[in-house]
């Protein structure tokens, strides 16, 4: 079975994480529990970003050394991480001593290559953004994202040639056969991408003579490793570039880079430029995902509307807040974020439509049953149509986890979910009870698989929700581990099964979690 080695960017720790960055984590969480399901090799990579001014000022300002700092600090993203119920395979920190081998180990490829040289590096440097600017590029003098002006950095520093680079990253780029090729989506930010490059590539300054928070280049002591080329290295130096290749071997090339388009150019342009010239490799397949503001606004300190995961675990439940921040806006796409749309979908899609299907369908197997699983009878028209969207389910989830169109997936799962509410309702099994005991077997039973294989599929979304709705409808999900031995198929339950003896509101509705 394939593999698939899953990232998102590592995150740079001079702050607490805010919900953008859970945003993507999220996301690469439910591709990983998604492929792991399908009994693929995930590895699943996160991580901080340690080093550089941006970082070395914050801990001057916190008046700590930047170690320190750093280690403070990344104690709240591993519990943001686990709050949210994130399964990474491993957290890499830019400052750990194996990272840190590896990137010397690299630059050392690229040095003897010839590949870097000396010379005066004159720019302007935004420090919020660690990166070059040109005087075209700001607004009235600024930064055009942090809004304040970049400092003047005149000094020798180490260059990569990046230049040398346009035509094989052209190639790559656009030609499927070619050995380097690589995809960049979605299509939208690919032509962007494409545009840029044609314009031309100047080599990159890839060290710091002024900064001593880093990485010192393996040939030169005195310079430190410029912030971006460090960690790009992470995504290697995480599955054992420089000191374990069997591992290395087993996951490289990355199946699929995950960033906001912020950081796209980096992961695009000079992160395979990079690997080509150190002759690896490159990603295969490089997603840059949109920018959400919350109420119209960008989230940003001053501004004061900076939402945090905890507040939205704490309000929502961990599995909510992965739903809602998945099914607001399509993924590839900017969009808007606000606790009140929040609430609303959360009572709309998950207390009602969700919920109380499963605790009329569970009250009903009481009710009718003595809590066993019914037989079913033979099967009519709206039965049948329940069975084939429920079933159906799953080759949209594989088209839409594919194409990272989270928002289709999860909107098919509520489809399915409407469907089966306007199936109580039309079948009226309450009726039924008392006048046709074999059909209202079928019609508790298409309930009951149809449940179960909701909850199959909205595992890799909300894992422990669907969980606890399991456990009450008395099943384990993917029994194994994967859907390789036990595929989520229809008429696996077996009627006289038992389910659980005391159902319980899978999400109360707000107001309620609230009064308790
Ligand atoms: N440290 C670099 C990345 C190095 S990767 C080799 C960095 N860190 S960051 O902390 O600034 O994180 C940027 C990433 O955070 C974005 O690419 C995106 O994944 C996420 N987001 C931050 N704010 C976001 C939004 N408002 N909307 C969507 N994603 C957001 O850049």
């Amino acid at each position: 079975m394939a593999k698939f080695y899953v990232t998102t960017p590592i995150y740079y720790i001079n702050d607490v994480p805010h919900i953008g960055h859970a945003y993507t984590t999220i996301a690469a969480d439910v591709l990983a529990r998604y492929y792991r399901r399908q009994g693929r090799d995930v590895f699943f990579l996160t991580g901080t970003d340690e080093h550089g001014a941006k970082i070395a000022e914050a801990a001057a300002q916190a008046g700590k050394s930047p170690q320190a700092f750093a280690d403070e600090m990344v104690v709240a993203f591993k519990e943001a991480w686990q709050l949210l119920n994130i399964s990474y395979d491993y957290f890499i920190r830019t400052t750990d001593p194996r990272h840190e081998a590896a990137v010397r180990k690299f630059l050392q490829v690229l040095y003897d290559k010839g590949d870097i040289y000396k010379g005066l590096y004159e720019g302007l440097y935004c420090v919020g953004c660690e990166r070059f600017y040109s005087e075209d590029e700001l607004v009235d003098g600024l930064c055009p994202l942090h809004l304040r002006p970049p400092v003047h950095y005149a000094e020798e520093n180490y260059f990569f040639r990046l230049s040398k680079y346009q035509e094989v990253l052209l190639r790559a780029l656009t030609t499927p056969t070619d050995p380097w090729h690589y995809r960049v989506e979605p299509l939208a930010r690919y032509n962007e991408v494409l545009g840029k490059l044609r314009l031309g590539l100047s080599d990159i300054s890839i060290s710091r003579a002024t900064l001593t928070w880093g990485i010192p280049l393996p040939f030169d002591p005195t310079q430190t490793t410029y912030v971006w080329v460090d960690a790009l290295i992470n995504y290697i130096s995480a599955i054992g570039y420089g000191d374990d290749p069997a591992t290395f071997q087993r996951y490289w090339p990355a199946d699929l880079h995950l960033m906001a388009k912020d950081i796209l150019w980096f992961h695009a342009v000079i992160w395979p430029a990079l690997l080509i010239a150190a002759g690896l490799p490159t990603p295969r397949r490089i997603y840059a995902h949109g920018f959400f503001t919350v109420e119209g606004q960008k989230m940003s300190k001053s501004l004061g509307n900076v939402i945090r995961p905890a507040q939205l675990v704490e309000r929502f439940g961990a599995d909510a807040t992965r739903y809602l921040m998945l099914s607001e806006f399509p993924f590839g796409a900017d969009g808007d974020i606000s606790l009140e749309s929040f609430a609303k979908r959360y009572n709309a899609d998950l207390a009602n439509d969700l919920g109380n299907l499963l605790n009329r369908a569970l009250s009903m197997v009481h009710r009718y049953c003595d809590g066993q699983v019914p037989a079913p009878g033979p099967e009519e028209e709206p039965d049948r149509a329940l069975r084939e969207a429920a079933t159906g389910l799953f080759p949209t989830l594989e088209r839409a986890f594919e194409a990272l169109e989270f928002h289709v997936a999860l909107e098919a799962v509520r489809q399915v979910v409407a469907q089966a509410n306007r199936y109580v309702d039309a079948t009226q099994p309450w009726v039924l009870a008392r006048s046709d005991r074999v059909r209202l077997g079928t019609v508790l039973y298409t309930l009951l698989e149809t449940l179960r294989l909701v909850a199959e599929a909205l595992w890799p979304v909300m894992p422990s929700a669907a969980e606890r709705m399991a456990a009450q409808l008395g099943v384990t999900l993917a029994p194994g581990g994967t859907w390789l031995a036990s595929p989520p198929r229809w008429g696996a339950r077996r009627p006289g099964e038992r389910v659980t003896t005391q159902p319980t509101p899978l999400f109360p509705r707000l107001e309620e979690r609230a009064r308790r």
